[in-house]
């Protein structure tokens, strides 16, 4: 039988970092708030020559070979904190990576959810095509506000994966169940650059939905919580994901439920370290649990949750694949984190605060010109430029 699923995957996040305990203390609050209360360790900070398009793209860059790219046939763009209200963040990725101009290009948004269905519209397209491919991008900054009680919650990033048949990761079982519902829980009115953020009544809807689509998934497959290796929850911030486990661990048997929580937490490990992404954050927290778990095997099921405010959800699974370990940028991952230079909070709060969000005048950002990476370099008659 035909596979597909994802044949390569790659993060990228800014080189700055805000240790959140300085933050804690700064703010007046405990620290173990922070760090215990809602799992977070660090976040990424954004300077403002980084953006959804600068992040896509070098997360894009690392699994654009030589070999796959005329295989592309589609970039899709997910994005919550996109760049432009009318063009495609996929069609400046596409000729940063140069890319064919024989490709389709798009961006989609539904919150922290888009990233999914993504990747089930690529499922599908391959699913017909299956000697083609197609790059889906997960590419967001999660922006709170200085002082606001979502600030701890901050981060940014990218996750790219490429789908293919015959992946070299992961298969997608074909299994997903879904659901949405209109909730004020979090939105971004047009006009503004931070997030209305109501963190309780998502955190309530977040378990609310983790728990009916479990329930419908398990009448819709075979499944049950022991037929799960692990899972890989979208992660506003790491505690999230126990929230929702714990309303239904006590369906595993007890050996088990160790292995899942030694799981769960090999999940968060790379999201304490960077924050909110946004929709790239369920992907985040997949890299890392095949990078962390010391006991996951080829054939091995996982689920994954993925949930955007709003609402929406969507609960599937996936199968590892023979070559699923050598396929994952583990190591090269750690090295992004543990390279990012240690911003103080004043620090953080002017890079925070240089953002360029003015397209009415021409202005440069702080982008060296020796940078190896993908940079915005500033406004221009309105337009953004990159290189
Ligand atoms: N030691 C250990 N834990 C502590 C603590 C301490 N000293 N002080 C507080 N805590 C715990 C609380 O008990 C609570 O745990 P619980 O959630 O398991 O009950 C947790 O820390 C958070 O405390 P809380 O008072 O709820 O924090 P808050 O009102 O400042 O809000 C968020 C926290 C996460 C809701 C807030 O940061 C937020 O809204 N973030 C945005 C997240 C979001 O909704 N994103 C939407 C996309 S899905």
């Amino acid at each position: 039988m035909m596979t597909v699923g994802i044949d390569k995957i790659a993060f990228y996040t800014p080189n700055y970092v805000l240790d959140l305990v300085e933050l804690a203390k700064d703010r007046n609050d405990e620290p173990d708030k922070y760090t215990i209360g809602i799992g977070q360790d660090k976040q990424t900070v954004v300077p403002n020559f980084e953006d959804v398009v600068t992040m896509g793209a070098n997360a894009a860059s690392q699994i654009v070979t030589h070999e796959n790219r005329d295989t592309i046939d589609t970039i899709i763009f997910a994005t919550e904190s996109g760049i432009d209200n009318s063009k495609s963040g996929a069609i400046y990725i596409q000729k940063l990576l140069n890319l064919s101009e024989f490709v389709r290009t798009i961006e989609i948004k539904q919150a922290c959810y888009a990233g999914t269905f993504g990747l089930m519209q690529a499922r599908d397209y391959v699913t017909l095509h299956p000697d083609r491919s197609v790059l889906v991008i997960a590419s967001d900054i999660a922006r709170y506000g200085l002082s606001t009680p979502g600030e701890v919650t901050q981060g940014a990033g990218a996750v790219a994966m490429l789908v293919s048949s015959s992946p070299k990761i992961l298969a997608f079982n074909n299994d997903s169940v879904y659901m949405s519902r209109d909730v004020a829980d979090f939105w971004r009115p047009i006009d503004r650059e931070e997030a209305i953020v109501d963190g309780h009544l998502s955190t309530t809807i977040y378990k609310e939905m983790f728990l009916s689509l479990w329930h419908r998934y398990k009448e819709q497959t075979n499944n049950e919580l022991n037929s799960f290796a692990g899972f890989a929850f979208h992660l506003p911030y790491t505690k999230m994901g126990k929230k929702a486990l714990d309303q239904i661990m006590d369906e595993a048997n007890p050996k088990q439920q160790i292995k899942l929580a030694d799981n769960l937490r090999a999940s968060q490990i790379f999201s304490r370290d960077v924050g909110n992404l946004y929709t790239g954050s369920v992907y985040l927290s997949l890299l890392s649990l095949l990078s962390h778990a010391k006991n996951l095997k080829s054939g091995d099921k996982i689920a994954i949750f993925s949930y955007g405010s709003g609402a929406e959800a969507e609960l599937y699974s996936v199968t590892l694949q023979d070559e699923f370990l050598t396929g994952i940028p583990a190591e090269k991952t750690r090295q992004l984190l543990s390279k990012r230079k240690k911003v103080s909070v004043s620090e953080y709060e002017h890079i925070f605060s240089s953002q360029r969000f003015n397209s009415h005048e021409d202005k440069k950002t702080d982008a060296s010109e020796n940078a190896t990476t993908v940079q915005f370099l500033g406004w221009q008659n309105g337009e953004r430029i990159y290189q």
